[in-house]
């Protein structure tokens, strides 16, 4: 049983807390937002994550897991604090570390004993010194009061807590390697793969493992655009693609694009590390401007279908940046709600989870209690978002609703041939757009290139 502090009782800082205490260990999680605190010790969640309310009431009953907004409370005697504060993107992409800062400060003031400070938020490169040097500026001595590792996260929202309990592998870095092995012995009952590394590689780690799996969306989504001009499926060719295991099936789902708390503003934080470096990272721009790209072509196609927006209604099936989280940050739907508001589109939604949290961030929108619902008049339906429940829809009864039929599958979960059949003027993301037949070239076709293929 280890006595261990989370700061942040966000989607990271809640999820650790509770699978930690749910091992076994004393936690204490404290948070800055008094109201978020307030709400945990009535056993209600500030976020939507599945699993996690059980878990927290479970754990709070035991006496494993309390709440505080204290810090003379949580810092004293702790042997392991954890950070998971926010760090959001800054004007120029950079991330903001205000957060980190003032939770070091706090830290300092209040380290009585000997802590391991467990960093998991996602920082630049030198964050990790840069805590060092602040503990030892306050007095502090490394090695002795304090030691830092670096943990980054790697769970997904969503099924956050079954990541955590089933991770690929947990990442340390330190320099000191006896506190890495020391948080190593947290973990050691989910996995054996621990790989331990200094500070600044672990941190960066983090940055190239989301940026890479940011570029496979990118990636896709732009053979996607090439598909739709020359009429293959992009679903087939990436489920072609996947079979390689050179390759592998994951993110390779064209769609609106990733959105989210991570993706977006990790990308843009790599990048602005390289750039003040004098670096050109041209790679992690692309992937950022196709993703912007993305949300854009849902105009094109509205607009070829009905021309001006100006007056029509528009339905958004999904808010949240994907399913089963309630969180919105970043979300395509959000995205392109303000797109469409510009165009003078009147529009409807619905979410299973995410409505509290787009209703302080939406204004003008009318929101429903389910798909039929948005359906209701609408000139277009986008699907944004591919919650379970938007995967079977009843088609006749939307299409029923609907004044105009027009279907856009953002996330591709649909047939086309199915949807057609239904009536739908149905468009994907990357697919055919009509149904071309093998003899009848497409305009664009390109002439067979000479030369041996790569
Ligand atoms: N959300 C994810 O799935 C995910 C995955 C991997 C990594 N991360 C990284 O983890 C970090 C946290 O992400 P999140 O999504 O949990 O953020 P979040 O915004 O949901 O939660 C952060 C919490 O920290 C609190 N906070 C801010 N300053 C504080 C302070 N000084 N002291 C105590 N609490 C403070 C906020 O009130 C908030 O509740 C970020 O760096 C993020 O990039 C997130």
């Amino acid at each position: 049983m280890r006595r261990i502090t989370v700061i942040g009782v966000g989607y990271v800082g809640l999820v650790t807390g509770a699978c930690f205490a749910d091992l076994g260990n004393q936690v204490i999680c404290l948070d800055v937002v008094p109201e978020k605190i307030e709400k945990l010790k009535r056993g209600e969640m500030p976020i939507y994550e599945p699993g996690l309310e059980e878990m927290v009431h479970r754990n709070s009953a035991a006496g494993r897991l309390a709440f505080t907004t204290n810090y003379a409370e949580a810092i004293p005697h702790a042997e392991y604090i954890f950070v998971a504060v926010g760090t959001p993107s800054g004007v120029d992409g950079e991330a903001d570390l205000k957060y980190i800062r003032n939770a070091v400060e706090n830290i300092a003031m209040h380290l009585d004993s000997y802590a391991i400070i467990v960093n998991r938020s996602t920082v630049p490169v030198g964050t990790g010194d840069s805590t060092a040097q602040t503990l030892i500026e306050r007095g502090k001595k490394q090695g002795i009061d304090f030691q830092v590792v670096s943990n980054p996260e790697f769970t997904r929202e969503g099924s956050a807590i079954y990541d955590f309990l089933n991770p690929d592998r947990v990442v340390l870095g330190s320099v000191d390697h006896e506190a890495a092995e020391a948080v190593a012995d947290l973990y050691r009952v989910f996995t054996k793969n621990i790989m331990i590394s200094d500070l600044r590689t672990a941190e960066m780690i983090k940055y190239a493992s989301n940026a890479f799996l940011a570029m496979k969306i990118s990636f896709i989504n732009e053979i996607a655009s090439i598909c739709e001009k020359l009429g293959a499926d992009v679903k087939q060719v990436a489920e072609g693609m996947g079979q390689d295991q050179r390759i592998g099936p994951a993110f390779l789902n064209a769609g609106l694009g990733f959105g989210g708390s991570c993706f977006p503003k990790d990308v843009k934080a790599l990048t602005y590390m390289a750039e003040v470096n004098g670096l050109h990272p041209q790679l992690l721009r692309a992937v950022m401007d196709i993703n912007r790209d993305q949300r854009l072509r849902v105009l094109v196609h509205l607009r070829e279908l009905l021309g001006s927006l100006r007056g029509r209604t528009v339905g958004l099936l999904g808010l949240s940046f994907k399913p089963n989280t309630d969180d919105i940050r970043e979300a395509a739907a959000i995205d392109l709600a303000h797109m469409l508001a510009n165009e003078g589109a009147n529009l409807r939604a619905y979410d299973p989870v995410a409505m509290e949290n787009a209703h302080r961030q939406l204004g003008g929108v009318n929101f429903c209690n389910d798909a039929y619902e948005v359906a209701a008049g609408a000139d277009a339906l986008i699907l944004v978002t591919e919650w379970n429940e938007f995967r079977q829809l009843d088609m006749p009864r939307l299409y029923a609703a609907m004044r105009r039929k027009i279907f856009l599958d953002g996330r591709n979960v649909y047939d086309p041939l199915e949807m057609r059949a239904h009536g739908f003027e149905y468009r994907g993301i990357g697919r055919p757009l009509v149904n071309i037949k093998p003899d009848e070239p497409t305009s664009k076709q390109v002439p067979a290139m000479s030369g041996a293929p790569a």
